[in-house]
């Protein structure tokens, strides 16, 4: 009996995990096991011998038993314990910020421009890329015989031989958008109109596609010092300089009456752009007060209401604030430009502090 106790406690203390702890378990007191094979040969003792062999049997048995629960337990304990060490990590740590992609210039952008004119309570306005050239030219008192059309370098888009109604255009503009906004809402109207746009062009500045916003305002007495006080605020908050000075140019555009080209002042010392000093003019938009032909055409009693517009190159104005020498970059999807003028997908678009 002391033999079979030594032998089974020290397997069991040997046990090195719970698949060892139950082979010790059946050799010693499962059904088959030494012990209860001992238990058998209780029968054939005399009845003072089993008297006591048979308490002393149950003691070991117990004892075994018992043995191997701590032992289990203690394995238990173990393994949790080499698990919460494997499994260990600290969620203090900081977050990866390895990029995945990047949000290109143009898009980051107009998203900002569309922030600040969102809190100048301005909505967002879409129309197609290709336009018929009623939207494009007609509606915004652009007739078939005017300069302004050869001037604008448009791409036509084919028709079927033998149908000669006027060609779709990919627009040369995102003025259309202005038409489509006021047959949708009518007046009163506030609405920027970011989109694509093609004119058959390409050198440093110029690309055959590019980008512009288009903005309008119209109400009962919308005037120019209304679509002056905008602009200005606009440039402050998107370019973030306080000091920011415009200059109105008289000019013509056949949808706007009277026509203003815009320029911002700037300086070019030591190669790099400072904007809001220096002696340098620099052309960012053409603006004026909606032409009353293009009131009506968009459906807007031009008697009732009068209001604003103006279009703006997004690229130039990218190129402006993230100082981005050459325009054709923007569309050549080189990926080490990309990474460093895109943003990371988290940056959230500059706001007016103010
Ligand atoms: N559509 C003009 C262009 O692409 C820009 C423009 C000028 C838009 C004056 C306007 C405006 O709304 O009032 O060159």
């Amino acid at each position: 009996m002391d033999d079979l106790r030594e032998k089974y406690i020290g397997q069991i203390r040997d046990a090195a995990d719970e698949a060892a702890l139950e082979a010790v378990r059946l050799a010693a007191v499962g059904k088959k096991g030494e012990v209860a094979l001992k238990m058998r040969e209780l029968g054939k003792m005399t009845p003072e011998e089993r008297q006591v062999a048979g308490p002393k049997l149950n003691a070991l048995k117990d004892e075994i038993n018992s043995a191997i629960a701590a032992r289990k337990a203690a394995l238990e304990d173990a393994a949790l314990e080499a698990r919460l060490r494997d499994e260990w990590l600290d969620v203090t740590l900081p977050t990866r910020t390895r990029r995945v992609g990047s949000i290109h210039p143009i898009s980051q952008v107009t998203e900002e421009v569309t922030a600040i004119f969102a809190d100048m309570g301005f909505s967002v306005a879409e129309g197609p890329q290709i336009e018929t050239d009623w939207y494009n030219f007609d509606a915004l008192n652009i007739p078939g015989h005017h300069p302004a059309r050869a001037e604008m370098d448009t791409f036509y888009m084919h028709r079927a031989e033998g149908d000669d109604r006027p060609p779709h255009v990919l627009r040369t503009h995102t003025s259309p958008v202005q038409i489509k906004a006021m047959e949708a809402t009518g007046a009163p109207l506030r609405a920027i109109c970011p989109g694509r746009v093609y004119r058959a062009d390409y050198d440093q500045t110029h690309t055959p596609m590019f980008n512009q916003v288009e903005g309008i305002a119209i109400d009962r007495d919308i005037s120019m010092a209304n679509l002056k006080w905008c602009l200005e605020e606009f440039c402050r908050a998107f370019f973030e300089v306080d000091e920011i000075e415009l200059r109105f140019r008289a000019s013509h555009f056949p949808f706007t009456e009277p026509s203003a080209e815009v320029d911002i002042r700037c300086s070019w010392e030591g190669g790099t752009l400072k904007l809001g000093e220096g002696d340098d003019w620099l052309e960012i938009l053409g603006s004026g007060m909606i032409h009353p032909k293009v009131l009506q055409a968009g459906g807007i009693d031009p008697d009732q209401w009068q209001g604003f517009a103006f279009g703006m190159g997004i690229d130039r104005i990218a190129m402006l604030k993230y100082g981005i020498p050459d325009l054709r970059a923007f569309f050549d999807s080189d990926l080490r430009w990309l990474r460093h003028y895109g943003f990371g997908a988290l940056q959230a678009p500059a706001r007016h502090a103010g």
